[in-house]
């Protein structure tokens, strides 16, 4: 471990929560780093697909909704295409950076709520739905993602389509299982621990981040993030059951089908 002469001049950590204050909701602590840490993802290269995606089933311009839109990086490519955007997610945390980012502001709106709730938007319509990022992998209830599709296929247009990614068996077993991840990032630390179990397919992730504060210190806090796998042929079931007639997978970020070391597709579901 070292003596005093290790610590001279390292900086004082403030302790992680109480263990009474348990371990904090997803994307609450997250929100301040999130953007830096999907940086080395090139969220703008996924936006880039997903227009293409769209563009390649029929997309010619309109509305457009994206559920679980986080900080706002799967909402902004579409604010110079599209007619008007509206992202919808639960965080605050989140929102209120999507918000501080803006987008072109006259078309894009970010709205509070949760998006397997029945009756969401109701009464308006959409050219393109889209989950993207994980959004549907944190349903870890079966039925919470059936009334997110429900919500989806409600809200499309009768050309439109759904448009969400969903990490895959192999990622789950053999890049999110066991190994931490730390990653530096300007302004703090993550730490990322996950433990993958087949049956039933759940997914339990532990993020510990280190978050640099203004006067020099460093903030700690824990979240944890459940997600549940979905297979092809369930995802299928489910779309089928919420009214959607046509579904193609893609190994993201390509236009091939996915194979069997694809780490994410993306699918696009049609009425
Ligand atoms: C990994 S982030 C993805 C954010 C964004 N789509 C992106 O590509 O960066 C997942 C987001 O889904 C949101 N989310 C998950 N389940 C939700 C629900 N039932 N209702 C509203 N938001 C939800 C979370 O709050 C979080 O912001």
């Amino acid at each position: 471990m070292g003596g005093a002469d290790r610590l001279r001049g390292a900086r004082p950590v403030a302790p992680p929560p109480h263990p009474r204050q348990g371990v904090h909701p997803p994307y609450t602590a997250f929100a301040r780093i999130y953007n830096r840490w999907c940086a080395e993802l090139d969220p703008g290269r996924w936006g880039r697909y997903n227009v293409a995606l769209a563009r390649r089933h029929g997309f010619v311009g309109g509305r457009v909704l994206d559920l679980g839109c986080g900080t706002g990086l799967s909402t902004r490519p579409w604010a110079r295409i599209a007619e008007a955007v509206t992202g919808v997610d639960r965080s605050t945390s989140m929102l209120r950076l999507a918000r501080h980012l803006g987008g072109r502001p006259s078309n894009v709106r970010y709205l509070k709520a949760d998006i397997t709730a029945p009756g969401l938007l109701r009464g308006e319509t959409f050219g393109v739905v889209l989950a993207n990022f994980d959004v549907v992998n944190y349903q870890t209830r079966e039925r919470s993602l059936l009334r997110l599709f429900r919500n989806a296929r409600r809200l499309l247009t009768p050309a439109g389509c759904f448009l969400f990614d969903a990490v895959t068996e192999h990622a789950y077993r053999r890049l999110l299982n066991g190994v931490p991840v730390f990653q530096r990032l300007p302004g703090g630390a993550v730490l990322l621990e996950g433990r993958y179990r087949k049956r039933p397919g759940l997914w339990h992730g532990e993020i510990t981040l280190l978050l640099a504060e203004r006067d020099g210190h460093y903030r700690a806090a824990v979240e944890r993030h459940d997600q549940r796998y979905y297979s092809p042929a369930r995802l299928r079931t489910l779309l089928r059951a919420a009214g959607f007639a046509l579904c193609h997978f893609y190994a993201t970020p390509t236009f091939r089908p996915p194979g069997p070391r694809a780490e994410r597709v993306t699918v696009v579901a049609r009425p």
